[in-house]
């Protein structure tokens, strides 16, 4: 088992190292490759993700990835590193589960999946100028949208919600979020599966979608959605979780897959060890749970996460957050 880890930029080289400690207090064997990528890999290399750290990625077939950092203006040369990676290794769903946590968060009931299209939309990365203004590409095909319906629908079979929304804007985009929309209700009528028959599939316009986030989030089993879209919402429903250093993410294509927490390189806290990083834990977690199919050991890093923020909360710092976990690991192998 092998595991190729970038943690990038700002806290995502203090939060990586205490999820890769917990993957090796419960994987003694798993194999590490240590990999660049990042803003500050752009500065010294000219490229923010080497093709050498791509192929370690495939080669290993698994990925944990920190944070990067990017300007926010047109820079020559430079492309974002997870947006890369997403793009080239065709990482087509970008799982992110919200769960809240008894005794932390302000409510109790939420448990959902944000499903996000994580290689079109308006990520295709067409921008131009043009007199007077700028123009954005936002591309939606037939066999994306299907495919990402399809790994929708089966995470949905699987989660206790019994729901699936499909969310979109086809009022105002009827050709693109139509087709989105219509591609994933047929994926879902082609399904055989007994247990799709169970479910509750249902859509939602993006702007109902997010007050709906935020008054009555425990109606949500899973969401599908377009990319910039499901960007934005899961960042909204990671409240609910107790905020961006809680919520995780799995990209996932064919045969691999990159961990990643939801949150970015933090640069207002970077260097000061108050990062948490029960997201990027979390997220080695979901490796465990869907890639090495370890559901059982999934549990039981997401109960050791659960455990040490009941105790210390979210703000006691990396070092802190990190031991009480791996302590909770040894606790829970003693008893069995
Ligand atoms: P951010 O997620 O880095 O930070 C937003 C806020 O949440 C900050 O106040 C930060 O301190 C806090 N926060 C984030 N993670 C935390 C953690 N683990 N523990 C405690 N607090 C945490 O978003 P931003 O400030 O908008 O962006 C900063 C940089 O990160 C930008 O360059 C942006 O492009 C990049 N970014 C990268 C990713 C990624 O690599 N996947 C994701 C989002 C943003
Ligand atoms: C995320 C981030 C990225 C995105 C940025 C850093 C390119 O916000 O992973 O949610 O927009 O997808
Ligand atoms: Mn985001």
């Amino acid at each position: 088992m092998r595991l190729c880890v970038i943690p990038g930029d700002g806290i995502g080289r203090e939060v990586v190292p205490a999820a890769v400690a917990v993957l090796q207090e419960l994987l003694p064997d798993l194999e590490i490759v240590q990999a660049d990528g990042g803003w500050d890999c752009f500065q010294r290399t000219g490229t923010a993700m080497p093709e050498a750290t791509l192929q370690a990625v495939r080669t290993c077939g698994a990925g944990l990835f920190g944070a990067v950092s990017s300007p926010s203006r047109a820079v020559t040369g430079y492309r974002s590193a997870i947006l890369t990676l997403r793009r080239e290794l065709e990482l087509f769903a970008n799982v992110r589960p919200v769960r809240s946590l008894p005794g932390l968060t302000s409510r109790e009931d939420v448990d959902l999946i944000v499903v996000r299209e994580n290689t079109e939309g308006l990520y295709v990365g067409r921008e131009r100028s043009e007199p007077g203004g700028a123009v954005a590409e936002r591309r939606i095909t037939e066999a994306a949208s299907r495919r990402i319906g399809a790994r929708a629908l089966d995470l949905a079979c699987g989660h206790s919600g019994g729901r699936l929304t499909i969310v979109h804007k086809a009022n105002v985009l009827p050709l693109t979020d139509g087709l989105f929309r219509d591609s994933v209700r047929a994926v879902i009528g082609e399904a055989e599966s007994p247990r799709v028959g169970d479910l509750i599939v249902d859509e939602l316009l993006v702007d109902v979608a997010a007050l709906k986030l935020l008054e009555a989030p425990q109606r949500f089993g899973v969401i599908v959605t377009t990319n910039l879209f499901g960007d934005i919402l899961s960042d909204a429903a990671a409240h609910w979780c107790g905020g961006l250093g809680l919520a995780p993410s799995l990209n996932w294509g064919e045969g691999v897959a990159v961990a990643e927490p939801v949150h970015g390189s933090a640069p207002d806290i970077a260097g000061t060890g108050a990062a948490n990083p029960a997201a990027a834990i979390l997220s080695a977690a979901l490796l465990v749970r869907h890639v090495w199919q370890r559901p059982a050991m999934a549990d039981l890093i997401e109960g050791a996460v659960r455990r040490a923020m009941q105790a210390s909360g979210p703000a006691a710092g990396t070092a802190a957050i990190g031991d009480a976990v791996r302590r909770n690991l040894e606790v829970a192998a003693a008893s069995g």
